[in-house]
């Protein structure tokens, strides 16, 4: 991997005229390749083409492979593939030139010329590295997340990938499960703004536009509700949760325009997800009008056999595409089962309609993408965008303002230039440059941060002197990562005398004005195969953390992580989330430990005390006592140490003069409520006001509080502004059970607009009465 990365460098270095896909979209004149495709235009195209196809030529198409271009002795197989025209579409390889390869052999060899669609996890940038998905989330800023996923956009079509498996829109209440990581938490509305922000950001505004890809939201559905946190453990899931929790953000996403849907691995309710009629067909096409295609989970068509509901590969690709799972995901050295659908047509198992309605789709993608007219990419120009400065400014605004302030006792941060003289920088992730970029990154795009320790040097200069100590080290995961190996060859540090380290830090802390613990999880301790038992720092950091603590100078904690860490009893006086804050990390926190960017993040989970707490949410529903709600557990309270949508600024802000406009309504009606918001402290900061609704009956029972509004707003000291937030009928309406159907109770309700779930400042309103 690290020749592969080795040679990616290389061919940054090619270059030739810089395009900006801004100034091709300002041209008065666009060709016809920027304008939007005409649907009767590529539906005539794509019957033509069907019109010639064989059988083994269609499911060919239905194929996708994993291609490790750059590994000829892996390659080797699916080059054949491609030549005999049995492979629709590859992923996981991202260099032009073996793209521009790979094309090639599909449009010279092949009988029917038909190009390869290119997929790829661009999850949270490709070669510049934004936040993970989870930090971009408590930006609670979708038209930041829209920009970034439109950079990440850039540089995949720039080097010839067309699809993005991402937007990842699992809503997920337990963080025990790692890939809580790649989605926006556990949220349906939140996770519904960045679900389409995502969308419009990787497409454009029509598949196809210059300079974008298509995106694939996933796991369709209920991925995110793994038993037990544990990654790939069944799903079971009530309707209620289902069409109130988790398939909302999937809805937000095709009404975006999503062009392609992942099915899941796991069994929801006992169904698994690739052959889930009722999900893929009836609720996505049916009800939704999605006109895209699904594709599987890598190996989730030969999946249908291990969960046990076919019986041979044939049988799984006869359920899958009947179920309306269109493309199978070949994992490497797999048998592809697309195949064999020419046969089950021969023995009546499938009929030609049927399997035509499954590849009419993925034609359709690749005309749209304007693959027919132009499948190559210009290798130079690709090394240009990827280098685009432009990027990484986009990278450290998305960082500055996904990070999350979760305490500042006697305003400690931001610190004093003028005071701070010297800084003891102390912990197992101060100088690691690779956990900085998250996971879902890979080596091959030579993706690059600086540690925080090199961000902060580089803030103070010579005035300040910034002492280093690594303290503790966080012990390698007991079941390894298996990602790891898409990480390149990182040579193993030599041990280090913990004991020793941590008295070193103690030392260097005494002899400092500040000190900074930057401590947290691995970044493989975050994403698939990743969930955690525990939530507890990982090995002895909090031993270091008392330590340092214990000497009585100025604390501040940087956390890094994508779940909550138990450090709410710690005594550090502040304490700042980064997440896993990307490319521009290291500049993004230097600037806000420094103040030259104000936190203004909100947490997009609640931040449980424990493991044990897991799952959470805090749209619970009430009880038959809601007086001991907080005392669910003998041990003490069953609140969060952090509510969701919690966050603290450099500066204050108040709210006042909530006004329901429309405090009785008709069913059907728009609701409208003012606010205002006033920066009450001494700075210019960002803060999201939040809007939160409880529905006090009906026909069923509603969540205490439910999010339906937020804006994020920067005020000047004393500045004051009036919000306001319009609740639609579709706001207000649920999925009840005991209807089993959609509805809108006529009701009295509940509102609430502050800068956390537990806003006080409260106004309610009528539904009712046609
Ligand atoms: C993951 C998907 C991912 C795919 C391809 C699977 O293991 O579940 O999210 O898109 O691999 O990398």
């Amino acid at each position: 991997m690290r020749r592969i990365a080795a040679k990616f460098a290389a061919s940054l270095l090619l270059g030739s005229a810089l395009i900006h896909p801004a100034d091709a979209q300002a041209a008065p004149k666009p060709s016809s390749s920027q304008l939007p495709a005409n649907d009767a235009a590529i539906d005539a195209r794509v019957e033509a083409l069907l019109a010639k196809m064989t059988a083994e030529e269609k499911a060919g198409q239905l194929s996708q492979f994993f291609y490790f271009a750059q590994i000829p002795a892996m390659a080797k197989g699916v080059d054949d593939q491609i030549a005999a025209g049995k492979a629709g579409s590859i992923l996981f390889t991202t260099d032009p030139k073996l793209l521009n390869r790979a094309q090639k052999m599909a449009v010279e060899q092949t009988r029917l010329k038909i190009p390869l669609l290119v997929g790829f996890d661009v999850i949270h940038g490709l070669h510049t590295i934004f936040p993970v998905p989870l930090a971009m989330a408590a930006s609670w800023d979708p038209k930041l997340v829209e920009r970034s996923q439109a950079v990440a956009a850039q540089e995949a079509r720039a080097v010839g990938i067309h699809w993005t498996f991402a937007p990842n829109v699992d809503v997920a209440l337990d963080a025990r499960w790692g890939r809580i990581v790649e989605g926006a938490g556990e949220d349906p509305y939140l996770g519904s703004a960045m679900a389409a922000a995502q969308v419009r950001g990787f497409q454009g505004s029509y598949i196809g536009a210059p300079s974008h890809i298509i995106a694939g939201p996933k796991h369709f559905a209920g991925y995110g509700a793994a038993m037990g946190g544990r990654d790939y453990d069944q799903s079971e899931i009530s309707e209620n949760q289902l069409h109130n929790f988790y398939l909302p953000p999937f809805k937000a996403a095709i009404d975006a325009g999503a062009g392609n849907i992942m099915a899941a691995y796991m069994a929801l309710n006992g169904v698994p997800a690739a052959g889930n009629h009722r999900l893929l067909t009836d609720t996505l096409r049916t009800e939704w009008g999605f006109r895209g295609w699904v594709v599987s989970d890598a190996g989730g068509v030969d999946a249908l056999r291990t969960h046990g509901i076919a019986k041979d590969g044939t049988e799984a690709a006869v359920k899958a595409i009947s179920a309306g799972t269109n493309m199978e995901m070949v994992p490497p050295g797999q048998k592809a089962h697309m195949p064999s659908l020419a046969a089950a047509i021969t023995e009546g198992k499938l009929t030609t309609a049927e399997l035509d309605a499954m590849v009419r789709p993925v034609l359709a993608a690749k005309f749209r993408m304007g693959l027919f007219e132009n499948p190559y990419v210009d290798e130079a120009r690709a090394a240009k965008v990827l280098a685009d400065p432009a990027h990484a400014d986009a990278a450290r605004a998305a960082a500055e303002r996904s990070a999350v302030l979760l305490r500042n006792e006697g305003g400690l941060l931001p610190l004093d230039r003028k005071k701070v003289r010297s800084l003891a920088v102390i912990g197992p992730l101060a100088d690691s440059q690779r956990d900085m970029l998250g996971p879902w990154i890979f080596s091959m795009n030579n993706p690059s941060a600086e540690s925080l320790l090199a961000g902060i040097r580089a803030k103070v200069g010579q005035g300040v002197t910034v002492s280093y100590s690594e303290g503790v080290r966080i012990p390698a995961r007991v079941n390894p990562s298996p990602f790891d190996m898409m990480d390149g060859k990182r040579t193993k540090p030599e041990p280090i005398d913990e004991d020793a380290e941590i008295a070193k830090s103690v030392a260097l802390a005494r002899q400092s004005d500040a000190a900074i613990l930057v401590l947290g999880e691995a970044q493989n301790m975050s994403g698939e195969k990743a969930s955690r038992a525990s939530f507890d720092l990982p090995g002895r950091q909090k031993e270091l953390l008392d330590a340092v603590v214990a000497t009585g100078k100025p604390v501040i904690v940087v956390l890094m992580s994508a779940r909550p860490l138990a450090v709410q009893d710690s005594k550090a006086a502040a304490i700042l989330d980064i997440w896993y804050p990307g490319s521009q990390g290291a500049a993004a926190a230097a600037n806000l430990l420094f103040g030259d960017a104000v936190p203004g993040g909100k947490l997009p989970i609640s931040w449980v005390r424990s493991a044990a707490q897991a799952p959470m949410t805090y749209a619970r529903l009430p009880s038959h006592d809601p007086t001991d709600a907080a005392k669910r557990y003998q041990e003490g309270s069953n609140e969060p140490a952090w509510p969701f949508g919690f966050g603290l600024s450099y500066t204050s802000f108040a709210y006042s003069n909530l006004k329901v406009l429309t405090p009785k309504v008709a069913p059907g009606s728009p609701v409208n409520i003012t606010v205002d918001v006033a920066n009450s402290g001494p700075r210019s900061g960002d803060e999201v006001a939040q809007l939160y609704i409880h529905q006090k009956h009906g026909t069923s029972s509603r969540p205490v509080r439910q999010l339906k509004g937020f804006e994020r707003v920067t005020l000047k000291p004393g500045e004051k502004r009036t919000l306001t937030f319009t609740l639609s009928p579709e706001d207000l309406r649920y999925w009840s059970d005991a209807t089993r159907s959609w509805i809108e109770d006529s009701s009295d309700f509940e509102v609430w607009v502050g800068g956390d779930s537990t806003a006080s400042l409260g106004g309610s309103f009528e539904v009712g009465g046609r």
